[in-house]
């Protein structure tokens, strides 16, 4: 018999979604939604930072979004879902007490235990803080074992900033540094208007003592490398987070396989250096 990894339940079948209830929705942005999930007789959900869940929309279909919520608490399930698509418009109509089906939590994530000692830079772009936010939060909950801690956000416009409430509180902190910059400011916007990449070459850390974090569109993440490297980080201490297409999220169906890598099972965060070829590839 499987385990559902994510609860210990025992299931009969890795491909069958356990049934959550949404207990909390908040609009982020027009497009963006957050929705915590509560497990079924309130069990905890262990996970890492960076694994993602398959959500099921009832009837709809299912789609692999990465879990946006905090390790330390396993009883809130949270993830962050922009709509682009059929199942993910579902997922923002869903109404407190209604119910969606979840199967994970899968793949290799941030590797937040593995970097301890080094200064760690952050470089998120639009959406691509969401599955960044988990690793933030375990960064900071252990925050005397790291050394410079630098988040860098950019977002296309001022109103495109996702989870601001927290981008204001991180802001405030002593202990890390947050830039943000957006493609296209507004009236009023006090910040800095450019490219992400740009905050890359004025941040205070130490290249050669450095792990980076990087999500975002593949183009965002391929110049953000790039920045990350002229600033001399060495580019295997530089983790990605993959989107691929997926269906199983198992390793079994070959869906997200590129060569001999599975993005749901060895991925999706993988050091950039094992997987700078995928990001010339594109999707069949
Ligand atoms: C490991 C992993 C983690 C992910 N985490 C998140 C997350 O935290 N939040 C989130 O909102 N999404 C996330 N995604 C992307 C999400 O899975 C897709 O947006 C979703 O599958 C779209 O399904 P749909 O039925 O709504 O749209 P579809 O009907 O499948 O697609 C509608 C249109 O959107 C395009 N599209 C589909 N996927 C994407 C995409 N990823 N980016 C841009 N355009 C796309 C399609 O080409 C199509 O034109 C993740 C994907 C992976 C693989
Ligand atoms: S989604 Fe089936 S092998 Fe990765």
């Amino acid at each position: 018999m499987n385990v559902h990894p994510g609860t210990a339940k025992p299931v009969e079948d890795p491909m069958l979604p356990l049934t959550y209830e949404v207990v909390g929705i908040k609009k982020e942005l027009p497009d963006t939604v957050t929705l915590d999930l509560r497990a079924p007789n309130g069990m905890p959900f262990e996970f890492e930072p960076g694994q993602f869940n398959m959500l099921y929309a009832f009837g709809v279909g299912e789609i692999p979004i990465s879990i946006s919520g905090d390790t330390s608490d396993p009883m809130q399930l949270v993830h962050t879902i922009r709509v682009v698509g059929k199942v993910s418009q579902a997922f923002a109509k869903l109404k407190e007490g209604d119910s969606i089906g979840v199967r994970g939590p899968y793949g290799v994530g941030w590797p937040v235990n593995n970097i301890k000692g080094s200064d760690v830079v952050i470089v998120g772009g639009g959406l691509g803080l969401a599955p960044l936010r988990p690793a933030i939060y375990s960064v900071l909950a252990n925050r005397g074992q790291f050394g410079n801690v630098v988040i860098l956000y950019g977002a296309r416009t001022p109103n495109d900033l996702l989870f601001e409430e927290q981008l204001h509180e991180w802001r405030g902190r002593f202990d890390l540094h947050l830039d943000v910059i957006v493609d296209r400011a507004e009236a009023g916007w006090p910040g800095r208007v450019g490219v992400v990449t740009q905050l890359i070459d004025n941040a205070v850390f130490d290249p050669e003592e450095t792990a980076a974090f990087v999500c975002g569109p593949e183009i965002m993440m391929r110049y953000a490398v790039q920045a990350l490297a002229d600033r001399g980080v060495d580019t295997k201490n530089v983790y990605v987070s993959m989107e691929r297409n997926m269906h199983c999220a198992l390793g079994f169906c070959g869906h997200c396989q590129f060569g001999g890598t599975f993005v749901c099972r060895d991925g999706p965060v993988f050091a950039y250096d094992t997987i700078s070829e995928l990001f010339t590839t594109r999707e069949a």
